[in-house]
């Protein structure tokens, strides 16, 4: 047992287009009411694309659903000649609670490296949205045996200049990058290892309150058949799913387990 609530976050990627986003939001609260599901023991939130934000804005606010959601980058201006740009100004307005910064596949499909990244992450803090860090090795890492110090180095990176105060508000995803997508999901031993691992680190560097406290998530093919053994580990405080949160069933079954 420790104070930190775990979370399970749905990263739906390109998917979804608004009205199928509406529609999965009240088909899960649906679900999670009727299963009594409680919310104050764990967080649930849903990253869709930008385009569907404005629709689970209005769709949360008027049916009070306890749910939260957010978004999948974020430019790092904040306003200007930037064509296709999203700022974090205009992500608080519609309501974000989180962005996901750091992502394995916006760092691949994008020019997004650890100092756009630090920059995505100080535009997020700014606005009073909470960044959700993806760090994580890929195979050839893993096969090196140097997994850890990636994963590590990758927090570290990101992490070096923040304030304490600005620390303690990071979520971590661990989400190896061979496990995305691929249904090979960690052991729990190996998502424990990471996620122990980013939180000493966080430890050396921000002091045990920080450490303490911050929720070091585990992403890549989770599903209601593995969720309940990882999330029995102790360092891994929930999930961050990508193609088992497109089904509302499955994703309502690991709430329920979470
Ligand atoms: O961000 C979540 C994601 O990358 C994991 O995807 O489909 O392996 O659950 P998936």
């Amino acid at each position: 047992p420790n104070e930190r609530v775990p979370m399970v976050a749905g990263n739906w990627k390109m998917n979804f287009d608004h009205r199928e986003a509406t529609a999965f939001v009240q088909k899960l609260c649906w679900n999670l009411k009727n299963r009594k599901f409680r919310y104050d023991k764990c967080e649930v939130a849903l990253f869709p694309s930008f385009t569907s934000l404005r629709s689970l804005q209005v769709l949360v606010d008027s049916d009070r659903l306890k749910i939260h959601y957010g978004a999948q980058t974020v430019s790092v201006t904040s306003q200007g000649a930037f064509t296709g740009d999203v700022s974090a100004d205009m992500l608080a307005a519609l309501g974000c609670h989180y962005v996901i910064v750091g992502h394995s596949e916006r760092r691949k499909y994008h020019p997004e490296d650890d100092a756009n990244i630090v920059d995505q992450v100080r535009a997020v803090l700014a606005d009073d949205m909470d960044p959700i860090l993806c760090v994580g090795e890929s195979f050839e890492e893993r096969r090196q045996g140097i997994e850890l110090d990636f994963a590590v180095g990758q927090v570290h990176d990101v992490t070096r200049d923040l304030s304490d105060e600005e620390a303690a508000r990071l979520i971590v995803a661990y989400e190896p990058v061979w496990a995305i997508g691929t249904g090979m999901v960690a052991t729990p031993q190996s998502a424990q290892d990471a996620a122990h691992a980013i939180r000493e680190s966080i430890r050396q560097r921000f002091g045990d309150k920080v450490a303490n406290t911050m929720r070091v998530l585990y992403g890549g093919s989770v599903t209601s058949k593995n969720a309940v053994e990882l999330i029995g580990e102790p360092d891994v405080d929930g999930f961050l799913i990508g193609g088992a949160a497109l089904d509302v069933d499955e994703l309502t079954t690991i709430c329920m387990q979470t």
